[in-house]
């Protein structure tokens, strides 16, 4: 048997025609187009273009949009199950109930069509923001806003947190988190509902999967430890001590290394440059001003101790962008996922099209 690799680290398991990564030279791609060029579309174009393969034109962009806004609203029942499984401490928890509750509810639930499935992924796309917010609202024990078909993805969501439409910028902003969020080739949520759908298991089912496995520190769950650590160390000359105890007594800071990147993550570059345009747009530079302390800090000691740089992952800048937009600390990894349902889905649709079920083999000790 050969030898095992721990974390599968540079294991090649699947061709994707979905994104592509070059870790050296830090590119990113979705379907042949950089994360630099889609970053400046909207997130329904981006969606598009993940589940459908190719751009759309302006009449196929009008339409999906149309269904997507059509698709936005939850229902009734919907609102009492998430008045009912209210969250402790974090929303993806009820989140995932919350999906488990939709798939229950759609008639198309066993139907694994290519078309049930695309209609099911236009009903997740679309519902998971009103669901969040409405589950937030309902934590706070109060009535969740309804979605506004005038705004886009991004903004709409930021509306149904908070009631008032977001300034362009604070809606570029959450458009853009969600367009660099959406993919990300077999990172580790992808891959798990890849075998979730390799059982022929129903598009619900892969998703679930998914989001549980984004859940973690090490994953997703890292833009939620960024927002506590930026609260932590509260002003831009704590981040060098910060840094080197944590480093002292090999603790992981959020935000940082990645296992593809090996000389920066393209997605941190843009998101900075997002968070110094919101620092400068509200006046307040304590956010951004800490998280770029923070990263000139880990590269300088991590440097020192271990004879290479350390840089920022997507979650460390995205993170500082949830503290411009008021983004609640708890609901940080759903957001994530509501950019993610994307490429989620694009994912499972193409293990269904060429489907082997995923099974690998363990070396027995
Ligand atoms: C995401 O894969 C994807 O594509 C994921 C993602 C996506 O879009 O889907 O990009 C999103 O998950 C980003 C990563 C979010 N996680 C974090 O920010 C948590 C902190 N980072 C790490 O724990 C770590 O860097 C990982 C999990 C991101 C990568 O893990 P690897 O490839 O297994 O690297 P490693 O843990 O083996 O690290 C190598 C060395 C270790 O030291 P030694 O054991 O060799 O002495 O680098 C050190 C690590 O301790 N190290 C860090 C560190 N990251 C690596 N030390 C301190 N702080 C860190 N953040």
């Amino acid at each position: 048997m050969q030898e095992t690799k721990k974390g599968l680290e540079g294991i090649v398991a699947l061709d994707t025609s979905i994104s592509f990564i070059d870790g050296m030279q830090g590119i990113l791609k979705y379907r042949g187009l950089a994360i630099e060029q889609l970053a400046e579309m909207s997130y329904d174009s981006v969606s598009y273009l993940l589940v459908n393969g190719m751009l759309p034109n302006d009449q196929e962009l009008a339409a999906y949009s149309f269904r997507l806004k059509t698709e936005r609203r939850i229902n009734g029942e919907m609102i009492d199950i998430m008045r009912v499984c209210n969250y402790g401490t974090e929303a993806l928890d009820s989140l995932r109930t919350a999906i488990s509750c939709t798939a229950q509810m759609d008639h198309e639930n066993d139907n694994n069509s290519l078309e049930a499935n695309k209609n099911k992924a236009i009903r997740l796309i679309a519902k998971l923001p009103t669901m969040l917010a409405a589950l937030y609202r309902c934590k706070k024990g109060e009535t969740p806003y309804l979605p506004d078909d005038n705004l886009s993805h991004g903004a709409n969501f930021l509306y149904m947190l908070r009631g008032e439409a977001p300034s362009a910028i604070e809606a570029e902003a959450m458009e853009k988190d969600f367009i660099i969020s959406a993919e990300h080739e077999l990172n580790p949520s992808t891959f798990a509902l890849r075998i979730t759908a390799s059982t022929l298991a129903d598009v619900y089912s892969a998703i679930i999967t998914g989001l549980c496995t984004l859940k973690g520190p090490l994953h997703g769950g890292a833009r939620k430890g960024v927002m506590e650590m930026l609260d932590e160390v509260g002003n831009p000359e704590n981040a060098n001590a910060y840094v080197l105890h944590k480093l002292a007594s090999k603790q992981k800071i959020m935000g940082f290394g990645h296992r593809v990147y090996r000389t920066g993550d393209p997605r941190s570059r843009i998101f900075k440059e997002m968070a110094r345009r919101l620092a400068d747009e509200k006046g307040d530079p304590t956010w951004y001003e800490i998280a770029e302390s923070l990263e000139h800090a880990m590269y300088r000691e991590f440097l020192e101790m271990r004879g290479r740089p350390m840089y920022p992952n997507v979650d460390f800048y995205s993170g500082v962008i949830y503290k411009y937009l008021d983004i609640p600390l708890e609901l940080a990894t759903s957001v994530f996922a509501i950019g993610r349902v994307s490429g989620w889905t694009a994912h499972c649709f193409e293990q269904y099209m060429d489907n082997r079920v995923i099974r690998p083999r363990a070396h027995y000790v």
